[in-house]
C-alpha cells in the first residue's frame, strides 16, 4: 500500500502474514524499516535523517549505484539513492522470490539531467520482498539499454544500516583472515586477523572476495543477523564512531553506538555490461535469536 511518509514522500508498506513488515520510500528506492513479527525494528534509521532531496536518507538501506563512495567522478555513492523511483506493476519475471506474497517492484531510469552526469541509459529494477519467516530480500537487476552500442561499468553496494543494542557488544563472523582495503588509510590493502571482528573505534573497510554468508552477532540483544548475498563479492564494514558522527549533520552524536553498516557490495572489480546485458545482485537478511552456545 502506498502512503505518505515523512515530508510527504511516498512510501510503501509491506506486511507479511505472520506480522513482519518493511517500509520502502520511492525516494531512493530506499528501505527505511524492517520489523520482525514482534514489531521490533531491525534497521537503524537516524533520528537526524533529513528526508529531503537531494540528501539521501541516513539509515535503512541506501542503494549505492552507479558508483560506490567517491571512487569515481560522481557524487558519493552515485545518484540512485537520491532519485525518485517508480512502482513497476508488471516487471519481467524475477527468477527468485516466487514464494513471497509481500513484495514491491520499483524501477529507476535515468532522466535527461542524469544522462548529463552519467551518459548511459539503464533500467534498474529493484524487488523488495518479505519471506514467510520475515526475511528481507532485495534483488537488483541492472540492464544496459544504451542504443549507441556502448558498454558501461559501475560499482554497487546495499548500504545496510543494522540496528544494534551496543556496538561494543557486537561481533561479525565471516570476514576474518580476508584481505581488505582500508578507507581510513588511503585504501591500502591489509589482511584481517583470525578473530571475529569487534569494534572499539572508527572502521571503514572494504573486505574482498567475501563468503556468501556473514553473521552479525548482537550479544546484548541475543540476536544474530545473517546476511546472505549473491553476485556481490565484496563487503563494506562501516561505523563512523564518535568524531565522525559529530561531523555529520544528519547523524546523532551518540547514534554510532546503535548501528553497524555491513554492506553487500561489488567494488574491487567494476561490473561491465554491454548493451542488452543485465546484472543481478541479491541481498537476503534474516534476524534470529542467538543460541547460547553460538561461537563460544
Ligand atoms: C560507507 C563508506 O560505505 O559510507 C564511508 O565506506 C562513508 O567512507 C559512508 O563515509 C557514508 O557515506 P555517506 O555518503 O552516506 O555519508
Amino acid at each position: 500500500t502506498l502512503s505518505k511518509g515523512i515530508n510527504g514522500l511516498d512510501k510503501i508498506l509491506l506486511r507479511e502474514s505472520r506480522g513482519s513488515s518493511a517500509e520502502v520510500y520511492l525516494y531512493g528506492g530506499h528501505v527505511t524499516s524492517w520489523k520482525n513479527d514482534h514489531a521490533e525494528e531491525l534497521l537503524f534509521l537516524s533520528s537526524k535523517s533529513i528526508f529531503k532531496p537531494p540528501k539521501a536518507i541516513r539509515g535503512g538501506i541506501p542503494l549505492c549505484f552507479p558508483q560506490f563512495s567517491n571512487l569515481g567522478p560522481l557524487e558519493s555513492h552515485g545518484f540512485a539513492r537520491n532519485r525518485i523511483w517508480t512502482i513497476e506493476d508488471d516487471p519481467p519475471p524475477f527468477p527468485t522470490n516466487n514464494l513471497s506474497k509481500a513484495f514491491v517492484d520499483l524501477i529507476l531510469k535515468p532522466s535527461e539531467e542524469d544522462l548529463k552526469i552519467w551518459n548511459h541509459s539503464f533500467e534498474y529494477r529493484l524487488r523488495v520482498a518479505l519471506g514467510p519467516g520475515g526475511d528481507l530480500m532485495l534483488t537488483s537487476r541492472i540492464r544496459n539499454t544504451n542504443s549507441d552500442g556502448k558498454p558501461f561499468s559501475f560499482t554497487f553496494a546495499y548500504h545496510t544500516y543494522l540496528s544494534v543494542s551496543d556496538i561494543s557488544e557486537v561481533r561479525v563472523e565471516g570476514l576474518e583472515t580476508l584481505d581488505y582495503l582500508d578507507n581510513l588509510q588511503n585504501r591500502e590493502r591489509f589482511t584481517e586477523q583470525g578473530d571475529a571482528l569487534t569494534f572499539e573505534s572508527e572502521v571503514d573497510k572494504i573486505y574482498l572476495s567475501t563468503p556468501t554468508k556473514i553473521a552479525i552477532i548482537d550479544h546484548e540483544k541475543k540476536r544474530t543477523f545473517v546476511l546472505r548475498k549473491d553476485g556481490l563479492p565484496d563487503a563494506v564494514v562501516w561505523n563512523p564512531w564518535d568524531k565522525k558522527a559529530k561531523s555529520m549533520a544528519d547523524f546523532g552524536d551518540d547514534e554510532y553506538k546503535y548501528m553497524l553498516c555491513v554492506e553487500a557490495a561489488n567494488i574491487e572489480k567494476a561490473i561491465t555490461l554491454k548493451p542488452g546485458e543485465e546484472w543481478k545482485g541479491r541481498l537476503e537478511l534474516s534476524a534470529v535469536p542467538s543460541s547460547y552456545c553460538s561461537g563460544q
